[in-house]
């Protein structure tokens, strides 16, 4: 049996241990120079807190392997473009990013916008930098008709699917439609032919066509949605810290931490910036001057009504979904006015590798961007919801080296 005086060592030390507990559990102690608040917020950046990405209940193909392995085909082929020579990848480049590294995306003509990369685009609830789609799939339609892009049109997309691609895409949407009676083009957006060939076709062949258009986009959504970032460098520094290992403080060098600390505190960087993707997913107004003076962007706020009218949203008759899982759709604000010239904020990781930036390629480097953000100018339109810090030169070069640190692989990167 314990003495009495046995029994009060274990329970005081009972005690001692259950606060010590609780005062790591509630992140009291801080550990590499960062206090505990701080450690909370670093932890919320790190890749391994990334949840899988939500399920897309519009489309209804987008976990089928042979939905992917389709999507990817199609990605990367330039049939499916007005003249031969535009795919997906012609300006999402997979061994840079996604992207291109034009200001202004360039296909069968030059856009008004630059190239997103497409990586972790499966977690945005809107898409493009104005959010002007619902959905991956739906998103991906856009380009396939855009005249300075694809320049194609979906009949002409449907004729080649039966030609190429008839057993894959029977294999996972069910039989391709009887195109031959139909003509070789047609469109309700492509050229004033394609719109007359459009409308001569029965509206039972429309929607058939069109059918077949949305399906293409579900096979690209799900091939992309298999996209992923993997560790940076920045990621195993935060791990460790979390871990309390003391070889942390190896992995990223003085300069990279001050950046950090930038990032996290003044500069308010994970206001936006934030989660493992360091995006909010929403849309700002951080005062970037339009491309040219002449033509400027209303960006979110012009994206309400595009989002409602698109026959290809959660809400139409090309969606898996039902009316009620269609809730981002339902609940949007329809005149937010503080959207006028707002975008959405990028994800940061593998910042470093994709000059230029902004959504039309405004800014050459990191270092301009930095700047930017330190004086955060008066919006040209709208208003800016940036307040200015104070930035040394060496803090400036600072948050530039932190944001290097965001580089990592990117998974699966070609076929
Ligand atoms: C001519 C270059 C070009 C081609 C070809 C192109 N894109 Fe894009 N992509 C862009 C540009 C530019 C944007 C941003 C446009 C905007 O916001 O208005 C974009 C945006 C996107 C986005 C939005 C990402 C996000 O985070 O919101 C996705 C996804 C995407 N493209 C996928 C595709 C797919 C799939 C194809 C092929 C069907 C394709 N793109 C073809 C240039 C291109
Ligand atoms: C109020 C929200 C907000 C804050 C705060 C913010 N950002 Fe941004 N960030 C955005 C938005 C929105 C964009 C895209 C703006 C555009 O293209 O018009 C962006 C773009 C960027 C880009 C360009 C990425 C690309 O692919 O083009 C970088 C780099 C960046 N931000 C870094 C930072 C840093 C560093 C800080 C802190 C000093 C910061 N941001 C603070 C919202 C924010």
């Amino acid at each position: 049996m314990k003495s009495a005086k046995s029994w009060m060592i274990v329970l005081i030390s009972g005690v001692l241990l259950t606060g010590a507990a609780l005062a790591d559990s509630f992140g009291m102690k801080g550990f590499d120079g960062w206090s505990a608040e701080e450690m909370t917020l670093l932890s919320s950046m790190r890749l391994s807190e990334l949840a899988p990405a939500p399920v897309d209940p519009s489309n209804g193909y987008e976990s089928s392997p042979a939905a992917v392995d389709l999507g990817q085909r199609i990605f990367f082929d330039r049939r499916f473009s007005g003249n031969g020579t535009v795919s997906c990848a012609s300006c999402h480049q997979p061994d840079r990013q996604f992207q291109d590294g034009r200001p202004l995306g360039l296909g069968m003509g030059t856009g008004t916008r630059r190239t997103m990369p497409v990586v972790g685009a499966g977690y945005s609830p809107f898409l493009f930098w104005d959010g002007r789609k619902d959905s991956l799939w739906s998103q991906a339609l856009g380009p396939l008709e855009d005249p300075a892009e694809h320049g194609g049109n979906r009949l002409a997309y449907a004729h080649v699917l039966k030609a190429y691609y008839r057993a894959d895409y029977e294999a996972v949407f069910g039989p391709l439609p009887d195109l031959a009676l139909l003509p070789k083009e047609a469109s309700p957006l492509g050229t004033p032919e394609q719109r007359t060939a459009w409308r001569t076709m029965s509206e039972d062949a429309r929607r058939e066509v069109s059918r077949v258009f949305a399906n293409m986009g579900k096979a690209l959504a799900a091939y992309q949605k298999t996209l992923q970032f993997r560790e940076s460098k920045m990621d195993r520094y935060v791990d460790a810290v979390i871990r309390r290992d003391e070889r942390a403080s190896r992995l990223l060098g003085p300069s990279e931490k001050n950046g950090l600390r930038i990032f996290i505190g003044k500069g308010q960087c994970i206001t936006c910036h934030s989660g493992p993707l360091l995006t909010d997913q929403h849309f700002h107004n951080t005062g970037i001057a339009p491309y040219a003076a002449g033509r400027p962007d209303p960006g979110r706020r012009a994206a309400f009504a595009m989002v409602m009218n698109d026959e290809f949203n959660c809400l139409g008759g090309f969606s898996s979904a039902r009316p009620e899982q269609c809730e981002e759709l339902r609940f949007l604000a329809s005149d937010d006015r503080a959207m006028e010239a707002a975008f959405k904020t990028p994800s940061l990781r593998n910042v470093a590798l994709r000059a230029p930036y902004m959504h039309a390629g405004q800014m050459p480097s990191l270092d301009a961007v930095v700047r930017h953000y330190a004086k955060a100018p008066e919006a040209a339109a709208g208003h800016s919801e940036l307040n200015p810090f104070v930035l040394s030169e060496l803090d400036v070069r600072d948050l530039v080296a932190f944001l290097g640190t965001l580089t990592g692989d990117v998974e699966p990167s070609r076929r």
